[in-house]
């Protein structure tokens, strides 16, 4: 493509006849259909852009190409596990059984995509240790939400729900936790961390009672530490009448090791497309299915696939309050989810949570004599920096050092979350990274930790070497321009969406 053409829309390439489809002559007669379509017929033709197949590939791929994902480098996004996603997932995934039913198909005819959800159902709960799960939840969000309904119409049928009115929530939880309860109809009540990071136990003592509905963890938390008091914190809460939550969105630190049915919680979701290898980003796809103990199995979502005699067949839970997403849950990143775990067996998803952590605390060590560690003992899959000296030394904060490593190639780590930690950096190199990966980021890091001491204004006004520089963060949110003007004719200049 030639280079001017690098920044232009698909419809500014566009030109009058070309096509990139060679179709031939129609033996149907034309019909018009807008006399049976009304008002709602179209008045003028759509306007498509026209371009050659090679245009169309050549734009596309440019455009690819200034994007960064897991395949183009290092992506140590804390807390979003961006492990590599095998390709062989995505050759399960587009075998025909799979990638062409339909969701409402006459269940005798899609017999093995039922058997593969069945098998990963079972897969999950023994990970989790769990009596019973859903794949419905598209999203680790989502999959909260399901719980935490679940949890409300467990009250309701214990005829509790109108005393127990609130969740507990550590500072240190992901910031879908609160939002999660409040929109499930609950209150929220923050608990504080001890100066180690880890949720203050005397505090969740002092904090229940008989309106307590529950509690949600994050585990490890956001801050990369494990809540070794976990098991204790929940014999609190289930003394006092609550139930207790554990958000697995970080299982990638534990599978295999340990499961949150073994520390005594009561549901729990997992983020299929982290922690299992679902392709994620830019808000999905994801699948994050949800285990519970018995007692709250009737009322998940559903349907489910059970196995009677040699049938697979689906149920809805008894007292369920119905789906919250097609027949299948989100069945692509379950497919991929299967896959990852066929292939790597008991010992190797295990083996991957190990590395995972191993490969975290090795970057932590080979960086924290020069970013401080407001946590500097041994941290799980994640681990946090914090900028808060850079900043008042050099003026770099966080953010600066986030986009100086994408002139290296690198992602920017998380930023400024977890909360409860200022100029905070989040990184999270996971398992699939090469002790040679490893060393080139904690290389970079150490670099522009030195460039913030000699000359600022690099680090500040990062990154340089991007196909866009430094975007105004706030006014795209806050002012988004979601049309695009272009001239195509003198005469027809037009907005598109
Ligand atoms: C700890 C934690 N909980 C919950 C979520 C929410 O998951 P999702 O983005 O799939 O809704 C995330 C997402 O990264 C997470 O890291």
């Amino acid at each position: 493509m030639i280079l001017q053409d690098y920044d232009k829309l698909i419809f500014e390439i566009s030109q009058e006849g070309h096509t990139a489809y060679d179709l031939p002559v129609s033996e149907v007669e034309e019909y018009d259909l807008s006399a049976e379509l009304g008002e709602y017929a179209r008045q003028e033709p759509a306007r498509l852009p026209e371009a050659s197949e090679l245009q169309i590939v050549r734009h596309y791929t440019a455009l690819s190409n200034r994007n960064f994902g897991v395949e183009s480098g290092p992506y140590p996004l804390g807390s979003c596990t961006m492990k590599y996603n095998p390709k062989i997932n995505e050759d399960v995934a587009a075998m025909d059984g799979f990638a062409n039913i339909h969701p409402l198909q006459d269940p005798d005819t899609i017999q093995g995509a039922l058997q593969l959800m069945y098998e990963l159902q079972e897969y999950l709960k023994e990970i989790t240790q769990f009596s019973a799960l859903t794949l419905q939840p598209a999203a680790g969000a989502q999959g909260e939400l399901a719980a935490i309904l679940a949890f409300k119409a467990y009250f309701k049928s214990i005829g509790e729900l109108e005393q127990r009115r609130v969740i507990l929530i550590p500072d240190s939880a992901h910031g879908t936790n609160p939002a999660t309860a409040m929109v499930a109809g609950f209150e929220t009540l923050e608990l504080p961390s001890t100066p180690e990071g880890i949720i203050d136990v005397e505090a969740v003592r002092a904090a229940v009672g008989p309106n307590t509905a529950g509690i949600m963890i994050t585990n490890p938390s956001t801050a990369g530490l494990f809540e070794k008091d976990a098991k204790e914190i929940v014999d609190i809460v289930h003394e006092a009448g609550g139930l207790a939550y554990y958000d697995g969105a970080n299982l990638n630190a534990i599978m295999g090791l340990t499961s949150p049915g073994a520390m005594g919680f009561d549901a729990c979701h997992l983020n299929l497309h982290k922690t299992f290898t679902g392709p994620h980003g830019g808000g999905g796809p994801g699948s994050g299915p949800i285990g519970v103990v018995d007692k709250l199995a009737p009322f998940i979502p559903g349907p489910n696939v059970v196995k009677n005699g040699d049938k697979y067949e689906l149920e809805m839970p008894e007292k369920s309050y119905g789906r919250i997403k097609g027949n299948f849950g989100n069945f692509g990143v379950n497919v991929r989810a299967y896959t990852y775990i066929r292939a790597m067996g008991p010992e190797g998803l295990r083996r991957a949570s190990e590395d995972a952590v191993l490969n975290a605390n090795y970057l932590r060590v080979r960086v924290n004599e020069y970013f401080d560690a407001p946590f500097p003992n041994f941290n799980k899959n994640d681990f946090v920096l914090d900028l808060s000296r850079h900043k008042k030394d050099y003026g770099v904060t966080a953010k600066d050092v986030g986009k100086r490593l994408l002139d290296f190639g690198i992602h920017a780590p998380t930023t400024y979350f977890p909360l409860h930690v200022h100029e905070c950096l989040m990184v999270e190199p996971t398992e699939t990274e090469s002790k040679q990966d490893l060393d080139y980021v904690a290389d970079i890091l150490i670099k522009i930790n030195q460039g913030a001491i000699e000359n600022p204004e690099i680090v500040q006004t990062a990154p340089h070497n991007t196909p866009v520089r430094r975007l105004d963060e706030a006014g795209a949110s806050r002012k988004p321009v979601l049309k695009y003007t272009f001239e195509k004719h003198e005469s027809d200049s037009s907005e598109v969406e």
